[in-house]
């Protein structure tokens, strides 16, 4: 089975446990667990909504949208636009089903699509990835294709490699759960911003990731780390 087909089908099965991480109501367990393992996840959550700001009349296009989290915080903090897009069926299901609950399925579009497979027909204000580079198996193409369809910034998540809690998850992954899973050095992170044409950039480490933002147009601010 190719890598991509592999990555559908492990988020199909796992989208309910997937979700759970941003479930306000769970266990003591549970919250351990976070602290400890997915600080990044909550890092990376705080940057995107902090980072697109101000809201009124902006557009996004959340690539790989999952449960629609990112989306809809943002619909709720006042943008005009969002569209999510996710291969995984039951990822798009459980994003729509939330965005009724929430009251935004007016602001927040989810469909169901492959990024490198779909045509993004108008470009969005700010276009991010959050957790999605773990499983791209060539990552080159996915962030030059995120550049083309942007306006203002891309963000995307890159999670780090090397050490302990890297080698399990790898190991849980691919052995267990039979889902590829990549890591990045900085240094990768750098070359892939500089293969996709990217010439404004900064890379951030939270905790268990790196934050690639790169600025287009006026959006440019810094150049590099
Ligand atoms: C770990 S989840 C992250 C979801 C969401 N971004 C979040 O952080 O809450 C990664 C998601 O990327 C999706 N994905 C991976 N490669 C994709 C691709 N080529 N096109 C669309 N979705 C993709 C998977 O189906 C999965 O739902």
């Amino acid at each position: 089975m190719e890598t991509s087909k592999k990555v559908e089908t492990h988020f199909n099965r796992e989208f309910r446990e997937f979700d759970s991480f941003y479930n306000e109501k769970k266990g003591i367990f549970s919250k351990i667990i976070d602290g400890l393992f997915r600080r990044s996840m909550q890092m990376r959550f705080e940057k995107v909504i902090a980072d697109t700001a101000p809201y009124e009349n902006k557009t996004v296009l959340d690539v790989g949208c999952g449960t629609g989290r990112f989306s809809i915080a943002l619909a709720l903090k006042g943008i005009k636009k969002a569209l999510g897009i996710d291969f995984a069926e039951n990822m798009i299901d459980e994003a729509n089903h939330l965005a009724q609950q929430f009251n935004v399925s007016h602001i927040c579009q989810f469909v169901k699509a492959d990024f490198m497979q779909m045509t993004v027909k108008e470009p969005f204000d700010h276009v991010f990835a959050m957790g999605v580079m773990d499983y791209i198996e060539d990552p080159v193409p996915f962030v030059k294709k995120m550049v083309e369809v942007a306006d203002k910034s891309v963000m995307i998540s890159f999670p780090v490699s090397g050490g302990i809690i890297q080698r399990l998850r790898k190991f849980k992954f691919e052995k267990i759960q039979k889902c590829p899973v990549f890591f990045y050095s900085r240094n990768d992170v750098e070359q892939i911003a500089q293969q996709a044409g990217a010439q404004h950039f900064t890379i951030d480490q939270l905790a268990k990731d790196y934050f690639l933002t790169i600025f287009l147009a006026t959006e440019a601010t810094e150049c590099t780390e």
